[in-house]
């Protein structure tokens, strides 16, 4: 998840004979080819730190409550002794959600303040500050997790071959892996936004580039002048790819809308609502190279 935490965009009609431009995640003049910058990602997730995790509080948000966590806790279907490895896990709103459930939690993060905050609202879980591509030997063995979550935190990991190589060795043989993330199709930051056909009275979303992968700049808030952190984006195919490069066999995938309040009065506003998929999640079984039975 960007730090622009998923958010609903609200249409104002407009007139004209011509699809007119609504509210966007306005085109990027930042926006480029991704290049890598670990070092200045970890600093800006350093930076909204307090925000974030006032953001997210001891629950998660609104989309963590209302999405996410019933959706990543199906695909996870955790049984007793499982251990959890949660990759990007900040400051812990995945372990809110299994903390009553009979499992070994493991969160990691990059940012040091995130993990303090993890730490000070759960003080019976276990969090390592780490960069996915160099998890210490001391805190992860090897080949020994039940399942690997990546939840809104895939899309902020500049090195993704890094990241599902990570997870590939802290998995057991058919261990499962869960990415829960906004949806690269359709809600691009910066390249994508609603837009309104007047003519057939119906929202749309335009995309401005997919098939690039970019890095783009985002700023948390409004109210924060300056990009803080990156989101990275890939098309659909660049997650298969390396997912399957390394081991993994997708057994679900969700495309899942984000359901306009049931106060939404504007009906054009809901049906696209309903009908473009906000996030995507999947689950995928481990099967070490070698061993494809
Ligand atoms: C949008 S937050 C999501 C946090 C949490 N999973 C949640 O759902 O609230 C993305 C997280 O990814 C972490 N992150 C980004 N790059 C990372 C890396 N290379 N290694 C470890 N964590 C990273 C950030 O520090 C941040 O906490």
């Amino acid at each position: 998840m960007s730090p622009h935490h998923p958010s609903r965009h609200t249409p104002h009609s407009s007139s004209g004979s011509q699809p007119v431009r609504k509210q966007t995640d306005s085109p990027s003049k930042h926006a480029g080819r991704a290049p890598h910058r670990p070092r200045k990602t970890r600093q800006g997730w350093q930076r909204v730190s307090g925000w974030y995790d006032s953001l997210v509080g001891n629950t998660g948000s609104i989309f963590h409550r209302n999405v996410a966590i019933p959706i990543v806790s199906e695909l996870l279907s955790v049984t007793n002794g499982e251990r959890v490895l949660d990759l990007g896990c900040g400051q812990g709103a995945l372990f809110s959600a299994l903390k009553s459930k009979p499992v070994e939690y493991v969160g990691v993060d990059a940012s040091s303040a995130l993990i303090t905050a993890a730490r000070n609202r759960h003080p019976s879980g276990t969090f390592i500050r780490a960069d996915v591509g160099r998890l210490p030997r001391s805190g992860i063995v090897d080949h020994s997790f039940d399942a690997v979550v990546f939840l809104f935190s895939i899309q902020d990991m500049p090195d993704l071959a890094k990241a599902i190589a990570t997870a590939a060795q802290a998995s057991k043989p058919d261990a499962k892996l869960v990415v829960f993330m906004t949806h690269p199709a359709f809600r691009i930051p910066r390249q994508s936004g609603w837009e309104f056909d007047q003519g057939r009275k119906l929202y749309y979303r335009r995309i401005d580039s997919y098939m690039s992968e970019l890095s783009i700049p985002l700023r948390p808030h409004f109210r924060t002048k300056q990009p803080l952190t990156r989101s990275f984006h890939r098309p659909v195919g660049i997650y298969i790819s390396e997912l399957v490069r390394h081991g993994f066999h997708i057994d679900r995938f969700k495309e899942i809308p984000y359901h306009a309040p049931k106060n939404e009065k504007n009906s054009a506003m809901k049906r696209a609502e309903a009908e473009i998929p906000h996030f995507l999640a999947l689950r995928a079984r481990y099967r070490p190279i070698g061993d494809r039975s």
